[in-house]
């Protein structure tokens, strides 16, 4: 397995290129089912998450392929399955984004239910019931998620929370569905406007995505065509969080500074300035950051896919901050990580109380999950001293050359190979 060695405590600056955004490529994957005729993808990151979808369109009886860096050459034409393996979908629970267009297509869908992973236990009854709701017979069998419906009716969905995958699936599922389905409550993330407009481009009928309430009209047939994705506002986050703690000045290209309200007002509030123009944005922090509070949200609520990012630029900020995660059950998994580099935290409830403390000590930790995983590579970069993270395969699904860009500014950083096992269970 691999590992990623830090030696700690180099300022960072420089200029890093953002990828395009994975969970927007992700849901764009599964949506080219919904039409036979070919399908070009570009600004797509070269990720392990991108493969593995690519092997479950494959497995479905589509073709997949790279054309050029970050271009995809999708075909679903021909005879497509309805069942998706477990082999693939359980260890990369987006594989669950081929329900809706499954069903949309064939009218049948056999699925394995994703199952959870270190964030929490993942469920996916919004999807099922918003299934149901457009009507199909929906069943468990054996680990599957079961839908049949001889037609799709659109109809008024109402979603329990606005979940991001839920919205996406039963968007690709409406879009093929007889008449008109609204969805209330629905996701907003930028990745759903993406969807949707990706939707809309193949001739699809949607309006309102970015809001609460998303209006799909059902059409006949979807057609092909060229699609480029939006960057990746989680990978710009992260180095944003990172130019503030590591003190910059630090630039972000290609991406695109209005997905970053939350993130660069929470900056600028622990006493980052940064400074923005069309796909840029420059951060620096030449002092020691001040401490904040935040609290995961829904979009346009602060992100819970950076929250483990603020909470080590945090762990060494002046003062007390308070981390709240309200979206997943179970996103603490870095704290343990982080107090055995001498952070001072404490977990209440779903509430970290952070103590900023000096400096952190580098070690040996382990990444637990995406994001949990680049907080650790953050943390050992802003460390006295070295830092060993393994289990780096969770990193490498979402950060497209992570070594290399980090390198690129300044970072003492290097990833080896070596012939330990994982020291958890492959589950992503
Ligand atoms: C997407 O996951 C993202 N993944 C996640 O990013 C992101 O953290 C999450 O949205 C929230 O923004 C992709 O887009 C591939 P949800 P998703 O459904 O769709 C509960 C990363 O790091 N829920 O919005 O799975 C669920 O348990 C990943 O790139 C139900 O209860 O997230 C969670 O508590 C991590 N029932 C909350 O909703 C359901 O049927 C949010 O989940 C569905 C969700």
């Amino acid at each position: 397995m691999a590992r990623i060695l830090i030696e700690g405590g180099h300022p960072l600056s420089g200029e890093v290129l953002v990828g395009g955004a994975k969970n927007a490529a992700l849901p764009i994957m599964a949506a080219t089912i919904l039409t036979s005729d070919t399908v070009h993808l570009s600004n797509i990151p070269r990720l392990n998450d991108v493969e593995t979808m690519q092997k479950v369109l494959r497995a479905l009886g589509g073709s997949s392929e790279w054309e050029d860096a970050g271009k995809l050459k999708i075909k679903c034409n021909g005879g497509i399955q309805e069942e998706a393996p477990y082999e693939l979908v359980k260890t990369m629970r987006a594989s669950f984004f081929v329900m809706g267009p499954l069903l949309s297509r064939l009218k049948r869908a056999r699925v394995p239910l994703p199952g959870g992973c270190a964030i929490g236990t993942r469920p996916v009854n919004i999807h099922l019931k918003g299934f149901e709701a457009l009507g199909a017979k929906v069943s468990i069998d054996g680990g599957f998620a079961v839908a049949v419906a001889d037609r799709l009716i659109g109809t008024g969905i109402h979603l329990d929370f606005p979940s991001v995958g839920a919205t996406e699936n039963l968007m690709m599922a409406a879009s093929l569905a007889e008449g008109s389905t609204t969805i209330e409550n629905a996701a907003q993330e930028p990745e759903i406007i993406d969807l949707g407009n990706f939707l809309n481009s193949m001739g699809a009928k949607i309006q309102g995505t970015g809001g609460p309430t998303i209006q799909v009209e059902g059409v006949h047939s979807l057609h092909g065509g060229n699609y480029r994705v939006i960057p990746d506002r989680i990978d710009a986050g992260t180095f944003l969080v990172l130019g503030a703690v590591a003190h910059g000045p630090l630039t972000i290209l290609n991406a695109n500074p209005s997905h970053q309200i939350g993130v660069m007002a929470k900056l600028q509030e622990m006493g980052a300035t940064i400074a923005v123009n069309e796909d840029r944005m420059t951060v620096e922090c030449p002092g020691r950051l001040r401490g904040a509070d935040v609290k995961t949200l829904p979009y346009p609520g602060f992100p819970t896919d950076m929250q483990a990012q603020f909470t080590v630029a945090m762990s060494v900020a002046q003062g007390t901050s308070l981390v709240t995660e309200s979206v997943f059950e179970n996103r603490f998994m870095h704290i343990a990580e982080l107090v055995r580099m001498g952070a001072n935290l404490n977990i209440r409830d779903r509430t970290v109380v952070v103590n900023g403390v000096e400096k952190l000590i580098g070690a040996p930790v382990s990444a637990s999950d995406l994001r949990a995983g680049a907080a650790m590579v953050m943390a050992g970069l802003i460390a006295e001293g070295h830092t060993e993270v393994s289990n780096v395969f969770h990193i490498e699904r979402g950060y497209e050359n992570l070594v290399e860009r980090l390198s690129g500014l300044g970072a003492n950083i290097r990833r080896i190979e070596d012939s330990k096992g994982p020291t958890e269970n492959n589950r992503r």
